[in-house]
């Protein structure tokens, strides 16, 4: 059988490897998908040595996803953009290529899974980090009428408006502190690692109206802590990191395999069990 795996620290709790095997099994595909904990300092070694010894295909994450980009030999188009890279694979020259499938995830998420379009919305995005990064190119190619980037640090917000206005196209593009947004927005998407802790971003509950659609990043099981908040305050829709997670899962599969699998039996499976 082919060999995959997701390498990162921890990794203990990856849902890759039963995701990557309910695509395996519903595909027919005969491969066999493990989790690597690479220590801290040696995702390069670890990284080489999984290929060396026959690996065909490698998932990023925590904390790996901008050091998976550094260390490839090439990049796709929208991983070179979003600084990071989840998912990893050799050319036939031995080359190692480093492609990022986070943001389509998200936006294949939204938009077919849950019918929730971005096209000619006003969206907001709170949080400025890698994970920000990761999805703007996928978010700003449905072409919002207007897109918040709003952070804690409002300086890094500015940099990425400053790295995304050549694909803004007629979005406008702005960057705020995240005490500083104002007004309501369609479509509302939770970045920050604040839930981590249990924060909540200071955001102004005026962004949230009866129309809006909040969506988490994040995935845990229950209502996360930012869309209990948004739901507190009238959100009409909330959705988690979870259909982001297997559809970024399925785009990698489809990179590797050839073959994109079913994502929506697989959401259940997991939202059950
Ligand atoms: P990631 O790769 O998950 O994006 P990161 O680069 O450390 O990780 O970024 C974390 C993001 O969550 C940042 O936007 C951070 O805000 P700052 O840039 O101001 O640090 C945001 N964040 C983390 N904890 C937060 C909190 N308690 N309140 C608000 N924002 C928070």
């Amino acid at each position: 059988n082919d060999l995959y795996a997701v390498v990162g620290n921890p990794i203990s709790h990856s849902k890759s490897p039963r995701i990557h095997s309910l695509f395996a099994a519903n595909t027919g595909e005969a491969l066999e998908y493990t989790a690597i904990q690479a220590p801290l300092e040696e995702l390069d070694e670890t990284v080489r040595d999984f290929f060396a010894k026959g690996g065909k295909g490698l998932n990023v994450t925590v904390p790996f996803k901008e050091q998976a980009w550094k260390m490839a030999d090439q990049r796709s188009e929208r991983a070179a953009k979003a600084g990071a890279s989840n998912t990893l694979y050799q050319d036939d020259e031995g080359r190692l290529i480093a492609d990022n499938t986070d943001g389509v995830g998200l936006v294949t998420d939204l938009t077919k899974n849950n019918g929730v379009n971005l096209s000619g919305k006003r969206v907001l995005i709170l949080g400025a980090g890698g994970a920000v990064r990761g999805v703007l190119g996928p978010i700003l190619a449905e072409q919002p009428a207007e897109l918040v980037i709003a952070n804690r640090t409002l300086a890094r917000a500015e940099a990425l408006v400053e790295l995304f206005t050549d694909e803004a196209g007629d979005t406008a593009l702005s960057a705020k502190g995240v005490t500083d947004v104002a007004g309501a927005f369609d479509i509302i998407i939770n970045g920050t690692s604040a839930s981590l802790q249990g924060d909540l971003p200071p955001v102004s509950t005026e962004v949230v109206t009866p129309d809006t659609v909040v969506y988490d990043m994040m995935y845990t099981p229950g209502v996360t802590t930012f869309n209990q908040w948004a739901l507190d305050n009238g959100a009409v829709q909330v959705l988690d990191g979870l259909g982001m997670l297997v559809e970024q899962a399925a785009e990698s599969f489809r990179i590797w395999r050839g073959i994109r699998p079913e994502t929506v039996p697989v959401m259940d499976e997991l939202r059950n069990n």
